[in-house]
């Protein structure tokens, strides 16, 4: 194995929802941001399978839909959403197989609009109704900037609430990272 897997949070939720999501399975992408994450459920579920993808900044959209189009991986079943993933319910139906959350700021764009709690708990409220049994749900904390400590607190103690008879929840954190690193929140979905 890579140790990129194991020391980058991204790369480590990119790794655990390989292992379960499948062609023809429906994923959600709350934070399309520059599009990497889409392009790789969209690999994951291809020409069957769909990925709905949300980002409230426009930019972020047409960057995903670029990088997808240049892949050859526009497929009919990408469905993008320029809307908070707050209503997420609205547009998803039940049964999804993943969801992947990567917090904070578009990198390379506004660093002033970033997620935040009053959108991210809705959100993971929706994805926790709307997963299946056997799915994941990541979520890629970022602490370093203004608000992400909160926001990223915010997850930590709203994963604990899911009911272990139900969810595992798994992390994974830099113990001897200086500052404030990224960490990855999953949880998985057992009936
Ligand atoms: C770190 S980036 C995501 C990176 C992306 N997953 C990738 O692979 O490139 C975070 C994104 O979340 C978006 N965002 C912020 N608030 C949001 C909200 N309420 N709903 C959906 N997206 C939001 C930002 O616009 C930004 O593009």
């Amino acid at each position: 194995m890579d140790t990129s897997v194991c020391s980058r949070p991204l790369n480590c939720a990119q790794a655990w929802i390989a292992g379960i999501v499948r062609k023809g399975d429906r994923v959600v992408d709350a934070t399309a941001g520059n599009g990497h994450d889409t392009l790789f459920l969209a690999h994951l579920v291809g020409e069957e399978g769909s990925v709905d993808v949300f980002d409230i900044q426009q930019e972020a959209l047409t960057a995903t839909e670029k990088r997808l189009r240049e892949a050859g991986c526009l497929y009919r079943g990408v469905h993008f959403h320029a809307e908070s993933h707050a209503r997420m319910r609205e547009f998803v139906a039940p049964g999804i197989r993943a969801a992947m959350f990567n917090l904070g700021y578009l990198p390379g764009g506004d660093k002033s609009v970033v997620t935040c709690m009053e959108d991210t708990l809705p959100a993971l409220e929706a994805t926790r109704d709307l997963l299946e049994p056997g799915g994941v749900l990541t979520v890629v904390c970022y602490p370093g900037h203004e608000g992400g400590d909160t926001e990223a607190s915010c997850v930590s103690e709203w994963m604990k609430t899911l009911d272990p008879h139900e969810w595992r929840v798994a992390e994974l954190s830099h113990w001897n990272a200086p500052g404030k690193a990224p960490f990855l929140l999953a949880g998985f979905r057992l009936r």
